[in-house]
């Protein structure tokens, strides 16, 4: 087998790689030479664990390619999957311009059959749309040449593609045609042998599971998120909560952990779209308006929180941030709570530094310098008014309280993620808040130097 993707983007890159790893023949392409250029001597564009060694190594075996030629890559593909960037529009709604330019490409250079696939998050109808652009081209050109177009998204979790996509809960295809559906089960042979589920279905009910995945997933967060605001008001303790209602297999214990509210390239865009699209479709789900509105609100939480206990003077007050990214084990800042808390400790005249394993650079290329960069997590504690963790990375789980101490000016910690225990901070003399959960107030802090 032999297929092309289209978009060395994240969703690209990973399904590429792991394509070949189960011995199909892959070319990626993308029209960014400079991309491309370092692809081929085994540079990676993005941070993910294990793929890395996975690219070169499939490199070597002579089963993943990289080129910036459409027409040279498609010309024995059995599968071509468009996994170019749909960026939301100014109203919220997918610019189909990438995803349509790259089947108006196929068609100008397609000469045999093969499946088109949209592996991007697209909006219902979107095959639609490629197949049309497709066959508007093969008919400038004359030619009578067969094709299909399917729907494949993808559900990779950053920092976990590599075992997403290689042990999924299930491959969702929507297909239109037998042939169509042969092609597919055959690129997904390996998946089928182990056991993972693969779902045959409509192309608009394909596309539609994924913002319906999505969508499901952002409202468990924005609805715990909610409730953990309530149980502080009322004096419960959400974690106890998250467990007590976790337990019940109907609701499971993933995606109820409360936080910052939720961050990263899909569930805000996603959302949104969908969103956009109900709207469209004169059925608009309020349910996911509330969910955006309760996510947006969440991500000033630990804000609202710093600027109740400093009396709503946060000038010339030192925050030391651990965590940029917006989950951990990713350097991905899109829409990443840090950056809604950091633009407004600015705003209020704080001075920030921020320590996070491997998101630095990219946040220096978002913001620049308007914050300070520690090289370690303790460097920025020295002389700090506050600790305030809001991504959940390892490592500032388990962190040395009595040398935090002799760092922070203050012991007082805001924390977005609920990784301390509250006997923990009370036993180590802290002041502490977390999400949903009671703050502690330690009459030590004001004695602390
Ligand atoms: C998500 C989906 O999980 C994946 O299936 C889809 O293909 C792409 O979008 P990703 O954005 O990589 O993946 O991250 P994910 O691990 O799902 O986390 C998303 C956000 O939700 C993060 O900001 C995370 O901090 C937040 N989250 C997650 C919570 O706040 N609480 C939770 O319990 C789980």
């Amino acid at each position: 087998m032999n297929i092309t993707i289209i978009g060395t983007g994240y969703v690209g890159l990973v399904s590429g790689t792991c394509f070949a790893e189960t011995g199909i023949t892959v070319t990626c392409v993308d029209v960014d030479q400079k991309k491309i250029d370092n692809l081929n001597q085994g540079i990676i564009p993005i941070y993910e664990p294990g793929l890395t060694p996975m690219v070169q190594k499939n490199m070597e075996k002579g089963r993943l390619f990289f080129s910036t030629s459409l027409k040279d890559s498609i010309a024995e593909a059995d599968a071509v999957f468009i996994a170019v960037g749909t960026p939301p529009d100014e109203d919220g709604s997918a610019d189909l311009q990438y995803v349509l330019g790259v089947a108006r490409e196929i068609g100008k250079h397609s000469d045999h059959y093969m499946v088109i696939v949209t592996k991007s998050t697209v909006p219902i109808g979107t095959a639609e749309k490629v197949k049309a652009a497709i066959q508007d081209e093969l008919d400038k050109r004359k030619q009578d040449i067969p094709f299909d177009v399917a729907s494949n998204p993808e559900f990779l979790k950053e920092g976990a593609a590599i075992d997403d996509f290689l042990k999924p809960d299930r491959v969702v295809i929507g297909t239109e045609s037998e042939r169509a559906q042969k092609v597919m089960k055959k690129l997904y042979k390996p998946f089928l042998m182990n056991n993972h589920p693969v779902i045959f279905m409509d192309i608009p009910s394909a596309e539609m599971t994924k913002y319906a995945a999505n969508s499901m997933l952002a409202t468990k967060i924005s609805f715990m998120n909610d409730i953990a605001n309530l149980c502080e008001i009322v004096g419960a303790d959400v974690n106890n909560v998250r467990r007590g209602i976790g337990s019940d297999t109907r609701i499971g214990h993933k995606f109820i952990y409360p936080g910052t509210g939720y961050g990263g390239s899909c569930f805000p865009k996603d959302v949104q779209a969908l969103v956009k699209t109900s709207e469209q479709n004169g059925h608009p789900l309020e349910i996911l308006k509330s969910v955006e509105l309760v996510n947006n609100r969440q991500k000033s939480v630990l804000y609202r929180k710093m600027m109740t206990h400093f009396n709503g003077n946060l000038k010339g007050k030192k925050i030391a941030i651990w965590g940029l990214s917006f989950k951990p084990n990713t350097d991905d800042m899109r829409e990443a709570p840090a950056l809604v808390i950091i633009d407004k400790l600015l705003k209020e005249g704080a001075e920030v530094v921020a320590y996070d394993p491997v998101a630095m650079e990219e946040c220096h290329h978002k913001i620049g310098d308007s914050i300070g960069y520690a090289k370690d997590q303790y460097e920025a504690l020295i002389d700090a008014d506050a600790l305030v963790v809001v991504t959940e990375w390892n490592e500032f789980k388990v962190p040395n309280f009595r040398v935090m101490e002799k760092l922070l000016k203050n012991k007082l910690i805001f924390d977005g993620r609920n990784i301390y225990d509250i006997e923990e901070l009370i036993e180590n003399e802290y002041t502490y808040y977390s999400i949903g959960r009671k703050a502690i107030s330690a009459v030590h802090e004001a004695a602390s130097k």
